[in-house]
């Protein structure tokens, strides 16, 4: 299967970088699709940042791992492909995993999906979804493959959706979160606990009081600041106001006692499965999937044999109850000479390069119009992004922020991550015009600090 994944880099990897939309300093599949980051880990001072990957589709069809690594996020190696949907255990899927590092080794945990042949609906009868397990001494070869726990060894009431198996160490104590659905389409974390890494037993189910969606993916729990926090992706939540606007969410919990309010951590059209390390230097740092699954709204580099690619690295903090994100400091490395640049109310200001970051010290009130039709409007209330045609079905989504002073614009050639009040509030975007309608015009006047990010290197 390797080389079939590998003829299929072969064949299309021209046509992928012939892409006037490929981005310049984010992660994408080499070919084909992407989605989740999966195992991201520091090991021996080389980051290790493996992904969800089907080379064989731009839609996706048969999921591994690809694996790209990095000592400083400028120049990241492409790797060869550590996992394969080519056993028993995993035949249908390599799906999410985590890294875990211990005892000089990085443990591996991921799901293995199966889909057993018959007439079943596959959510309660008729797929396997099982805690697999590998683990690599040096980062870049791995070990065989195991199953450590079957659906069997889930609780009666789990439905077979049980996955994305993540790590969480206290006092000496291993636990294993899996995100779950319960046979009445509650969506639930369950604790696995182990003494070895390998020896799991059921420990507990918990959710909120109140049912929040029927599925909860890639759970993802760990302390910052003394928080206990809780990232998940619950499936089936309806919107609510301007709660809630894509079709599946990503947030967190606070779970310091019981669970706190959800709060959703990126309020853009892509964004989705975050996952979260801490590297050497002891920061906790989430990469997410810019991207979501079964939204109304596509993305046309599908045309060139490739979809989606991962956000930028950001840091974690807490500030007042409430996790704030922003792009680790390596990427500063990317930036040029910084620009102070004056935007005259209403003219257009026609910048160099869609791949560049943008920093406002914002009025009280403003709307930002950039590129050929995304619009940046605050009210004091709420934060509107909008796009038309360059967001080739997506229209708008929103943030109720009481107080705006601050807003960071990373550009990149189809994307914008958009952070409020250094990272108070994010939006990630997807976004295709022309790369020479690099327009940006306020409704006052402003002073802009610019910069043009340089690409980073692939080898
Ligand atoms: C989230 C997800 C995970 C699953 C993986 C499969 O996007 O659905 O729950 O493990 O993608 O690619």
């Amino acid at each position: 299967m390797k080389n079939i994944f590998k003829s299929y880099e072969l064949k299309y990897k021209d046509k992928v970088n012939s892409d006037p939309w490929r981005l310049k300093y984010h992660l994408m599949p080499p070919v084909g699709w992407l989605n989740d980051p999966n195992g991201l880990c520091q090991f021996n001072g080389i980051y290790h940042i493996f992904y969800q990957y089907s080379p064989d589709s731009p839609y996706g069809a048969h999921k591994g791992w690809g694996h790209y690594s990095t000592k400083d996020f400028i120049t990241f190696k492409q790797e060869d492909i550590p996992l394969l949907p080519d056993s028993e255990i995993d035949k249908d899927g390599a799906y999410s995993g985590s890294a875990f590092i211990d005892n000089n080794r990085i443990h591996f945990f991921y799901t293995g999906n199966i889909k057993f042949e018959g007439n079943y609906d596959y959510i309660n009868e008729g797929r396997g979804h099982y805690v697999n397990y590998f683990y690599s001494d040096d980062g870049f070869h791995f070990s065989n493959k195991e199953c450590l726990l079957k659906n069997k060894d889930y609780p009666k009431n789990m439905s077979c959706h049980v996955r994305d198996p993540k790590i969480y160490q206290k006092n000496n104590q291993y636990y294993l979160v899996l995100g779950a659905r319960t046979k009445d389409s509650v969506g639930c974390i369950m604790l696995y606990k182990s003494n070895d890494l390998k020896h799991w037993s059921y420990n507990t189910t918990l959710t909120t009081q109140k049912k929040f969606g029927y599925m909860w993916e890639c759970p993802d729990l760990f302390e910052l600041d003394n928080h206990i926090i809780l990232i998940t992706c619950p499936q089936g939540v309806k919107q609510d106001g301007y709660k809630y606007e894509n079709i599946y969410q990503n947030g967190y919990f606070f779970y310091d006692n019981g669970f706190s309010q959800f709060h959703e951590l990126d309020h853009g059209f892509d964004f989705y499965a975050p996952q979260t390390f801490v590297d050497e230097k002891n920061r906790r740092i989430l990469i997410g999937w810019m991207g979501i699954p079964d939204a109304d709204y596509i993305n046309p580099t599908v045309e060139y044999y490739w979809q989606h690619a991962l956000t930028l690295p950001r840091v974690l903090t807490i500030k007042d109850n409430h996790i704030y994100q922003f792009p680790i400091e390596e990427i500063n490395k990317l930036m040029d000479k910084e620009e102070h640049i004056s935007l005259k109310k209403n003219e257009p200001y026609h910048y160099a390069t869609h791949s560049c970051h943008m920093h406002f010290i914002t009025p009280s009130l403003f709307r930002i119009k950039l590129r050929k039709d995304v619009t940046l409007d605050y009210d004091g209330k709420v934060l509107t992004l909008s796009l038309k045609e360059s967001g080739y079905g997506r229209d708008a989504r929103h943030i109720e922020i009481d107080h705006i002073y601050e807003i960071d614009i990373y550009s990149d050639t189809s994307s914008l991550e958009i952070f409020v009040n250094h990272g108070e509030e994010v939006f990630s975007t997807r976004v295709y015009d022309n790369l020479d309608d690099t327009y940006i015009t306020f409704d006052q006047d402003i002073a802009m600090d610019y910069h043009t990010m340089n690409s980073y290197h692939i080898i």
